[in-house]
């Protein structure tokens, strides 16, 4: 059996990015031959401020999304990370034996930090060791992720290797998993960089909550290049990236919607995407508001899934208590 885990933050925006790249590869994944872990992570959410009303309703948010998107709570394990004291209890303890250079090296505390070096919280820099112990207090075998996580992906790798060599064969040693189509979805109005919900401008992301107008307003805003043609040529990145969008919301290839644009410039081109992606988001959309509007029900799966996750992750602790010696 292979244990399938990966995990978001709760965060009041979700993009057509993070389904692609994170949610939807779960749901492929959903079979009996594999244990699947979900969960919202909230406590690597407040490694920068949150307002807690904000923050409560973004883990009821988020996990209206899974199920909407087909999370399958019997098949999955859905959780909130929170709710398991084990991951902030493993992060000390991978902590002791994680070095500061390799977390200083990580892109994204780089990234995050810039400019505000002093006030950034101890939290963010340590970011990457409370998602390493997410991963190796399951004994996970693969992490599915996008592009942008597989630097902290092997951080984990690394800590797991360092601790066996240490104490003793102790933990799984994790593989990421990346999608390639779509792993990484550019942004809209700057297609060198990735598409982020905290990009400057709303004009980056479509966000999956986004109605019809906004959609159509976004695309049209999105950057392009001066040709005439509609074909899929990775140097045309704007393009490239628009059509790749196209390619996922209809479950077509980027080469066949490429030829349905022959002869047809980026004004018919971005109104049809505009159209594709609303006609995908739209039913989305209904169901989403549908499990939001009956919260006890997504706080009684939550609870559900977090006493399953509790049970693997307090079995795992024992065991790496006894293994550094502090269980008597
Ligand atoms: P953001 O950059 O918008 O804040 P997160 O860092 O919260 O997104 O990422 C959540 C998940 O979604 C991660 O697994 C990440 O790899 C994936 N993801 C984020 N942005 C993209 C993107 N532009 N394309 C594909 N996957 C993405
Ligand atoms: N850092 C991941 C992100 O921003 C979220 C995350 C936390 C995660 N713990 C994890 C992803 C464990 C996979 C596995 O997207």
């Amino acid at each position: 059996m292979n244990r399938i885990l990966t995990a978001l933050q709760p965060s009041g925006i979700l993009h057509i990015g993070n389904l692609f790249g994170a949610i939807e590869p779960m749901v492929g994944l959903q079979s009996d031959e594999n244990e699947n872990l979900l969960f919202a992570v909230d406590y690597h959410a407040i490694t920068v401020p949150q307002k807690p009303a904000e923050l409560r309703r973004n883990i009821l948010f988020a996990t209206a999304t899974y199920l909407a998107v087909g999370i399958d709570p019997t098949k999955t394990i859905l959780f909130q990370q929170s709710r398991v004291s084990e991951h902030t209890e493993l992060a000390w303890i991978l902590n002791c034996i994680a070095h500061m250079g390799e977390l200083e090296r990580m892109t994204q505390f780089k990234d995050k930090s810039q400019g505000n070096d002093l006030s950034v919280s101890v939290g963010l820099f340590d970011y990457p060791v409370l998602m390493a112990s997410d991963i190796l207090l399951y004994d996970t075998n693969v992490v599915p992720v996008g592009a942008d996580q597989k630097q902290h992906v092997e951080l984990a790798r690394d800590l797991a290797e360092r601790f066996n060599n240490r104490f003793g064969e102790t933990f799984v040693v994790p593989t990421p998993q990346i999608r390639k189509e779509g792993a990484r979805i550019m942004g809209l109005d700057d297609p060198e960089k990735k598409m982020s919900k905290s990009a400057t401008s709303e004009k980056n992301y479509i966000s999956i909550m986004d109605d019809e107008a906004t959609v159509l307003k976004k695309i049209k805003s999105a950057v392009t290049d001066s040709q005439s043609t509609i074909m899929y040529d990775e140097k045309r990145k704007g393009l490239a990236n628009l059509l790749t969008i196209y390619s996922l919301v209809t479950n077509t290839h980027v080469n066949q919607i490429a030829s349905e644009y022959e002869g047809k410039g980026y004004g018919d081109f971005k109104v049809g995407l505009a159209e594709a992606i609303s006609d995908y988001l739209t039913p989305l959309q209904e169901k989403i508001k549908g499990y939001l509007a009956n919260e006890d029900e997504l706080i009684n799966i939550l609870d559900q899934g977090a006493q399953r996750a509790k049970a693997i992750a307090s079995k795992k602790m024992e065991v790496v208590r006894q293994k550094i010696g502090v269980q008597l």
